[in-house]
């Protein structure tokens, strides 16, 4: 390749990479009932507590903590779009407001993805070393999950 070439690839790369940080990512959250948390209600231990808020807040509250590189494009983009799927499919923050059915059928969920190691998300694991759970972490909270129900 002419060298003319590579840098006229890499200059529109680089102005792509800057040119898109100045899209917006939209991190607001709606106003919502502070007492509808789940671990302000929960009758799990504290040491369960930390673990689902360690492991699973980021993406399925509305308390999500935005590291530096999550503020990056693009993996903003992707990081955002994570949380916006987690809080539809499940949002410890509105959790006092669903039925007593959505929460048992959430609760066992939760249990299974945790049992099973799909959640947390592998790549959130990689970057968040107090969301990787030790198997027995895994299992006690998993029993204290169905304990609940
Ligand atoms: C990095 C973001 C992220 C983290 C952290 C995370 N999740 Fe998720 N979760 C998602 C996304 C995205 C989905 C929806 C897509 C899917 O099911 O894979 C989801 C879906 C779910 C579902 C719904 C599954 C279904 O079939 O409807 C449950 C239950 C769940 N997560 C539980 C958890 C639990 C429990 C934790 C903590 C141990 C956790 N998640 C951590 C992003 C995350």
């Amino acid at each position: 390749m002419k060298k003319s070439l590579i840098y006229r690839i890499i200059r529109v790369t680089l102005i792509t990479l800057v040119a898109i940080q100045f899209l917006p990512v939209d991190r607001s959250v709606p106003e919502y009932e502070k007492e509808n948390d789940f671990i302000l209600n929960s009758k799990l231990n504290d040491q369960y507590k930390s673990l689902v808020r360690n492991a699973c807040y980021d993406c399925h509250s509305y308390q999500t903590n935005y590291p530096w590189y999550s503020k990056v494009a693009p993996i903003s983009f992707s990081i955002q779009g994570h949380v916006n799927e987690g809080r539809e499919h499940l949002n410890f923050s509105k959790w006092e407001s669903y039925t007593s059915s959505d929460k048992e059928k959430m609760l066992d969920e939760a249990a299974e993805k945790i049992r099973e190691g799909e959640m947390p998300l592998t790549g959130y694991r990689w970057l968040h070393k107090e969301a990787r759970l030790s198997d027995l972490e895994k299992k006690e909270l998993v029993d204290a999950l169905r304990a609940l129900r």
